[in-house]
């Protein structure tokens, strides 16, 4: 494993992220202690987690496994924007949610700090200014030691980043986007102005619900039952199974025939051309089973060659319009400077 600095900031995290979504539903407590033993026994020591994934249970769950351990040899991440609760204000980028939900994950998570609290996506409703000097405040106090955002559009994180500096506050150092060989979307804006403003990159959905696994097939008409995609299919979304599918069964044919003639599994080469892109810092597995761990590990410490990455993002390439087609070339549009 090697580490990485993470955005503009000093600390090094490790170049694959763990995700917790599935501790608490997928994951029992146990199981996710294992995984997370054997993550950290493989030299990761970066972990993502959220206040509202299962219902807290996610951030139980680590917090029952930090417990004992050596807290300075971790770096964990956490969330707030999203319902906590029932309530007007269990919701939202105000002043008193943020502290409210800091204050209970700090609690579950049995630590008296976060390493790096993420705004999970933009609030229309709260002025930039009071959610920065909140964020602010809880950097001075000790309560995080960074601060980063996800979802964001990138004049949504330009708006941030420009209030922080002209004020002299706190400045994101990460943004967790969705960003996978199947949602390239994020290349348009997002990679340029995070590389050029030094914000550390963190997929999430590396996988995308483990349709890059391979797992999945045309044949199959529908996702298997226990699967993750299984339950979106019930509420009605037929994704790959409906018209946009031959742009995922593209990619996941070169994925396949790449990986006979390679000798890595289709997770590993979609893992490694996420790791390949220096925009990226950590793309944020996610696993239900300790097997999955393992092959998702088998993704570091070997690079696809100049070859394989111009076949990836070619059979992965996205619709370019106005302004993007603009550029001189399409290597800013990817995020790169060269493959
Ligand atoms: N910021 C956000 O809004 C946001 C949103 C979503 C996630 N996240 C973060 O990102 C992390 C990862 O997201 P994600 O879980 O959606 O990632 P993902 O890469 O889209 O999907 C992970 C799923 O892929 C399957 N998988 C993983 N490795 C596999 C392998 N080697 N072989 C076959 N299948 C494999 C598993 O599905 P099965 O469980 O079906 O076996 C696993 O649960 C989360 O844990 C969370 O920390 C953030």
């Amino acid at each position: 494993m090697e580490y990485r600095l993470l955005g503009r900031s000093g600390v090094k995290v490790s170049e694959l992220c763990l995700g917790t979504l599935t501790f608490g539903w997928k994951v029992d407590e146990a199981h996710a202690h294992e995984i997370l033993d054997a993550f950290t026994g493989n030299g990761g020591n970066f972990l993502d987690t959220a206040n509202v994934y299962n219902g807290g249970k996610s951030e139980e769950i680590v917090g029952s496994w930090l417990k004992g351990r050596e807290r300075e040899e971790v770096v964990v991440a956490t969330k707030v924007r999203f319902r906590t609760a029932e309530h007007q204000n269990a919701v939202g980028l105000s002043r008193k949610h943020i502290i409210s939900s800091v204050n209970e994950s700090l609690e579950r998570l049995q630590t008296d700090y976060i390493d790096l609290l993420q705004v999970h996506a933009w609030d229309p409703l709260t002025p930039v200014e009071e959610t920065l000097r909140t964020l602010n405040d809880l950097v001075r106090s000790g309560k995080v030691r960074y601060i980063g955002a996800s979802n964001f559009r990138a004049w949504q994180l330009a708006s941030f980043i420009e209030y922080s500096r002209h004020h002299d506050l706190e400045e994101f150092i990460s943004l967790q986007p969705q960003y996978n060989l199947l949602t390239r979307a994020t290349e348009y804006e997002l990679v340029p102005y995070c590389r050029r403003e030094r914000i550390g990159i963190l997929p999430w959905s590396p996988l995308k619900a483990g349709i890059l696994s391979g797992r999945y097939t045309r044949e199959m008409g529908e996702p298997p039952e226990g699967s993750r995609l299984r339950r979106r299919f019930e509420r009605g979304m037929r994704w790959p199974w409906n018209d946009e599918g031959e742009y995922v069964w593209r990619v996941v044919d070169l994925l396949k025939s790449m990986s006979g003639s390679i000798g890595k599994t289709p997770s590993q080469i979609a893992l490694n051309w996420l790791l390949r892109n220096p925009a990226v810092t950590a793309p944020i597995i996610g696993v239900s089973s300790g097997e999955q761990l393992s092959e998702d590990l088998g993704s570091t410490g070997w690079k696809l060659s100049d070859q394989q990455m111009r076949e990836l993002d070619d059979a992965s390439t996205i619709f370019v319009t106005y302004p993007y087609d603009r550029d001189t070339d399409n290597q800013q549009v990817r995020g790169r400077e060269s493959n």
